[in-house]
């Protein structure tokens, strides 16, 4: 399973790929707008990470870029989107799950432009992505989670129709909107190619309150190891 850093943060994705080796980003408006940059600024410094890292290919370390979402007509979107590609060979371009954005994504794989379909929230919307061959689908868990919803037969049910149709790795299935560690293990049993979450999420499914305790106990048992 990989897992792809979502953010726009600069000392964030730096972190996360120094540390413990995240496999991509994905960023979105809001992300960008936190980061404090403006678009071109943010995607630039993101552009020249991956120069300095030596990371350039989309299979190597891919960057998700959503276009502007005021767009919802298939040629402005296709027209922002070839904007966008150039900057970096990694970019990924985020279209969301809309006609317009099936359409735009469709030809924007055709002319060898990776597409990320964002802002699926039901397995019908998921297949569409797979049919038009984009290189990623985002089913949101988060938000459907926050809303009351139990998400795992929707994942189950994506990767099963992914399964039964030959689009399984070749579409591959981003679990967007991650807040839990919980979440990450439902998609993973799932058969989910990909998470993504924010930094602080990852620091949280590293702990567990018995570790921080057992600690304890094995710090007074080492000094009681020792001779007098
Ligand atoms: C995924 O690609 C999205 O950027 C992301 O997961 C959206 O959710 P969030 O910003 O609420 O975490």
């Amino acid at each position: 399973m990989k897992f792809f850093l979502d953010s726009a943060k600069m000392d964030e994705i730096r972190y996360a790929y120094d540390t413990f080796g995240i496999d991509g980003v994905t960023t979105n408006p809001k992300h960008i707008m936190n980061s404090g940059k403006t678009f071109d600024e943010a995607v630039h410094l993101i552009a020249d990470f991956i120069e300095e890292k030596g990371l350039k290919g989309v299979d190597r370390f891919p960057v998700s870029v959503e276009i502007n979402p005021n767009l919802t007509d298939a040629r402005e979107m296709v027209e922002a989107a070839k904007k966008i590609a150039p900057i970096s060979s990694n970019f990924v371009i985020k279209i969301p799950a809309i006609e317009g954005g099936i359409i735009a994504a469709r030809e924007l794989e055709k002319e060898g432009i990776r597409t990320n379909v964002t802002l699926v929230f039901t397995a019908s919307q998921a297949i569409w992505p797979a049919k038009i061959g984009s290189l990623f689908v985002s089913p949101f868990i988060g938000w459907k989670e926050s809303n009351g919803e139990d998400c795992r037969k929707y994942i189950q049910d994506i990767v099963t129709i992914y399964k039964n149709y030959g689009y399984y790795g070749k579409t591959q299935i981003i679990c967007a909107a991650i807040r839990t560690g919980k979440q990450i293990v439902d998609c993973a049993v799932a058969g989910a190619d990909i998470v993504t979450a924010g930094l602080a999420v990852y620091k949280d499914t590293m702990k567990h309150p018995y570790t921080d305790s057992g600690i304890g106990i094995f710090t007074n048992a080492w000094e009681g190891t020792k001779k007098e």
